[in-house]
């Protein structure tokens, strides 16, 4: 049906391989093939310890939960996100406390409106790097440490990126990464936290599986099986099926991305030597930043000039997405608080759309999609 879909998995032979391979191990639950991504992302990110987990919610809400935060504290998030970053919060019974995004260019979380935000029950700031453009990580890290905050970043977007050097994922108490179909590299289901502080780390293992002393792997080799509850945890294992795809993936994520940022750079090229008045937030990140190009969004001149230009591409067969309806507008957060006011947050979701990016997407089609573009929102003469 699409010409162009928004997303593609980028396997070959290598994945199919490396589940096969598992699948005729001995092991298919968390076991040595986890171990081994856990080791190959921690140096990804440079983080001491890398925790895998079964996605990018329950990475979320595990980092945030092992932390200590819960019931009367509130945590500053943005609104443009994926409902799984407020979600988490509130499982954890605090709150999330929506803030702004910087500017229609730059939308990532506001430092200043954050700043504004904070109260005596700010406990965290959960900065998320959109579209795998990294937050403003100076100003972020220096208000964490000014009011004594835990910084959990929501780095789904964001394997690779970097921001002035220092890779996305490693700069706060922990960074959370997620691997669903759509991301820069996938396990279908599965997520990663990256920490380096090894207490956070141990507790994370715990709480991931039922805060049992000793996993079934353990035993596998030749641990006893006596073992201790420490406290009531959960089931949020990654398997080795998905880890030897994690593996495989993680190989590629240097090239892959690589792919994306070239395929961006063509899109932005294309678009701004056309004069066009679309806003560009990836061409605008700046020397600092080195986004991961998890997404590729365009800020349209109004909502109703986004709405015919996803309706046009549609009907050319180019599949296109919004993100995000803001959290804020959902029926289930205006339940619980409808005084919520983010303007730019509110100009950005009405006006963005979110075009086909992914490694093997060719030239030529991002090509097609700029004409295509530009042949709805240029004046016609
Ligand atoms: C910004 C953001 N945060 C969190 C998540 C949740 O990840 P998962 O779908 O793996 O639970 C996603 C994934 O869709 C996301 O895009």
């Amino acid at each position: 049906m699409w010409k162009a879909r928004l997303s593609e998995l980028e396997f070959d032979d290598r994945e199919l391989g490396a589940v096969l391979d598992t699948l005729n191990s001995e092991w298919i639950t968390a076991g040595p093939r986890t171990e081994a991504f856990e080791k190959a992302f921690a140096e990804l990110t440079g983080a001491a310890e890398a925790v895998a987990v079964s996605n990018g919610t329950a990475a979320l809400f595990l980092a945030l939960r092992a932390l200590g935060i819960g019931s009367g504290d509130e945590v500053l998030c943005p609104s443009l996100t994926f409902v799984a970053t407020a979600a988490a919060v509130l499982h954890c019974g605090a709150t999330p406390v929506l803030v702004d995004i910087v500017s229609l260019s730059n939308p990532t979380i506001d430092p200043d409106d954050a700043a504004s935000k904070i109260t005596s029950r700010t406990k965290a700031l959960l900065p998320v790097h959109y579209a795998g453009i990294p937050a403003d990580m100076d100003r972020l890290c220096e208000l964490a440490e000014a009011h004594g905050l835990f910084l959990v970043e929501d780095a789904a977007h964001a394997p690779g990126a970097r921001f002035a050097g220092k890779a996305c994922g490693s700069f706060g108490a922990a960074g959370c990464f997620s691997f669903f179909g759509n991301k820069n590299i996938t396990t279908a289901e599965g997520g990663m936290i990256t920490t380096s502080d090894p207490e956070l780390a141990g507790r994370l293992r715990l709480l991931r599986s039922h805060g049992m002393t000793v996993t079934s792997w353990d035993r596998n080799k030749g641990r006893p099986a006596h073992y201790d509850v420490l406290e009531f945890g959960f089931n949020f294992r990654l398997d080795d099926i998905r880890a030897a795809l994690g593996l495989v993936q993680l190989e590629k994520l240097p090239q892959l991305n690589r792919g994306r940022a070239k395929l961006a750079q063509r899109y932005n090229t294309g678009f701004t030597e056309m004069g066009c008045d679309l806003i560009l937030p990836l061409a605008s990140a700046g020397t600092l930043k080195e986004p991961a190009c998890h997404i590729y969004p365009v800020v349209c001149g109004s909502s109703e000039e986004r709405d015919r230009l996803a309706m046009v591409l549609k009907e050319e067969g180019i599949q296109t997405s919004i993100h995000y309806p803001p959290i804020h507008e959902f029926t289930a957060f205006r339940r619980l608080d409808s005084g919520v006011d983010l303007p730019v947050t509110e100009a950005f979701a009405s006006r963005e759309l979110t075009l086909p990016l992914y490694p093997s997407l060719t030239e030529a089609q991002v090509d097609d999609i700029v004409s295509s573009t530009l042949r709805k929102t240029l004046p016609q003469t």
